[in-house]
């Protein structure tokens, strides 16, 4: 009812799979809580997550899986809610899953079923839900938050922030997390793209014409460690997840290396076939090589625009290592709105690491994507979500 005006023990804003996890857990400690939401439905990242099943999260989570200003910062809340947690929880529920490669958990069926199941999380812990707050804004006096929006005027001692990062906006992204930060005196790690494709341009805008065109290889950017999974080429660029796990530490300037062999390792080589004594060394012997592990059209393409100076042993060797070592340089991203996640965000200097309390701010709290947490692609940055989420419910 708009010009309500009601307390409650805690206010999380957001509705995502921060804020409702974070909310049932508080409500089930018999806190009073309200789950505010600008959106008209709630957990629409979920539904949309995994290719419509959520891959809800990963078996071989470690701390090693996030990026963030401080490393060890996520410690402590993954170590205290872990994978094996949360499939608990969807057992319970019976939610049917499976495995697929690298540790990642998916649904049989559909994401709805993790939304549903938050939400019957939630009833069990008489969260009240609004949707369409929009407007929100909050302030803060004599120890009590006062969060003003289109559904009415709420007051608590407690106020989490769990509404996101920028990516994605049509699906109700925003920056509030951000905003609030900032307007308490938090610093805010400069947000970017992540999970996201990267764009060629210039002479390497040639690289599109393989749109489609897939490959097991292993890409690694500057400050990043080496991801090996699978490189599309896009109509704008790169893609796939390799590069996507790889453009989550990449920052404009920098290139990105890709080994277009991973497979054959220690003494061996690629372009073994020529360098061996007697070997036929011209364009075709080149060309087969590169197609004995890649597809046929990389191949070519790799065979046109890394063509040896020569055919001698050492024209060879640096051959190789440029196909080893490709570098790319991409002039840029696809921005927020094809970005899976958002790396930077709320400082998590300013944060307590087993609560999600900010230090100088007794009572507010963050959690989810808008904090400097951002996982590897795999069902990580879900299980930061729930973790994030359990440690503040059990705090508020
Ligand atoms: P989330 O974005 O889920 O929730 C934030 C909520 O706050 C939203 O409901 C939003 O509408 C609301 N909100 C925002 N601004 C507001 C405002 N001003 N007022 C009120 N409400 C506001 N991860 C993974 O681990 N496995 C996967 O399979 C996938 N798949 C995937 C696919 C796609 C297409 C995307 C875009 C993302 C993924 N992710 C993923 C990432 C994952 O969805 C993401 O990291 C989590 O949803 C983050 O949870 P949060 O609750 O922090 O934010």
């Amino acid at each position: 009812m708009p010009g309500e005006t009601r307390k409650f023990d805690v206010i999380v804003l957001g509705a995502g799979a921060a804020g409702l996890m974070c909310a049932a857990v508080a409500g089930q400690r018999g806190r009073r809580v309200l789950l505010l939401e600008h959106n008209a439905q709630p957990g629409r990242k979920i539904l949309i997550s995994g290719g419509g099943r959520c891959n809800f999260t990963n078996i071989h989570c470690t701390p090693a899986n996030f990026i963030s200003d401080n490393p060890h910062f996520a410690k402590s809340a993954l170590a205290l809610y872990q994978p094996r947690h949360f499939l608990e929880l969807v057992e319970r529920y019976e939610i049917k899953w499976h495995k697929k490669t690298r540790g990642q958990l998916f649904c049989d069926y559909s994401a709805r079923q993790i939304v549903d199941m938050l939400l019957a999380e939630c009833e069990r812990g008489k969260v009240e839900i609004r949707m369409n707050a929009r407007g929100i804004a909050v302030e803060a006096s004599s120890g009590e938050f006062r969060v003003a929006c289109a559904v009415g005027d709420f007051t608590a001692s407690a106020l989490v922030v769990a509404t996101g990062g920028l990516s994605i906006q049509k699906m109700g992204a925003t920056g509030l997390a951000y905003d609030l930060a900032r307007q308490f005196g938090l610093k805010v790690i400069q947000p970017r793209a992540a999970l996201v494709p990267l764009l060629l341009s210039g002479a390497e805008g040639g690289w599109t014409g393989l749109t489609g065109v897939s490959a097991d290889v292993t890409v690694q950017s500057a400050r990043g460690p080496q991801f090996r999974e699978k490189l599309l080429v896009t109509h704008r660029g790169l893609s796939g997840p390799a590069v996507l796990q790889a453009s989550s530490y990449w920052r404009p300037g920098e290139s990105v290396r890709v080994d277009f062999a991973p497979g054959i390792n220690g003494q061996s080589k690629l372009l073994e076939p020529l360098l061996a004594q007697g070997a036929r060394r011209d364009d075709a012997a080149l060309r087969q090589a590169l197609r004995a592990v890649l597809p046929q059209r990389l191949a070519w393409h790799l065979a046109d625009v890394g063509t040896p100076t020569g055919w001698s042993n050492a024209a060879l060797e640096a051959a190789e290592g440029r196909l080893r070592r490709w570098e790319f340089h991409p002039a840029g991203t696809e921005g927020f709105e094809k970005a899976e996640v958002t790396a930077g965000g709320v400082d998590t200097g300013g944060l307590n690491s087993k609560t999600m309390e900010a230090r100088a701010v007794p009572g507010l709290f963050f959690i989810g994507e808008g904090v400097d947490v951002t996982g590897h692609l795999g069902g990580f940055n879900f299980q930061w979500a729930w973790a994030s989420a359990v440690a503040a419910g059990k705090a508020v």
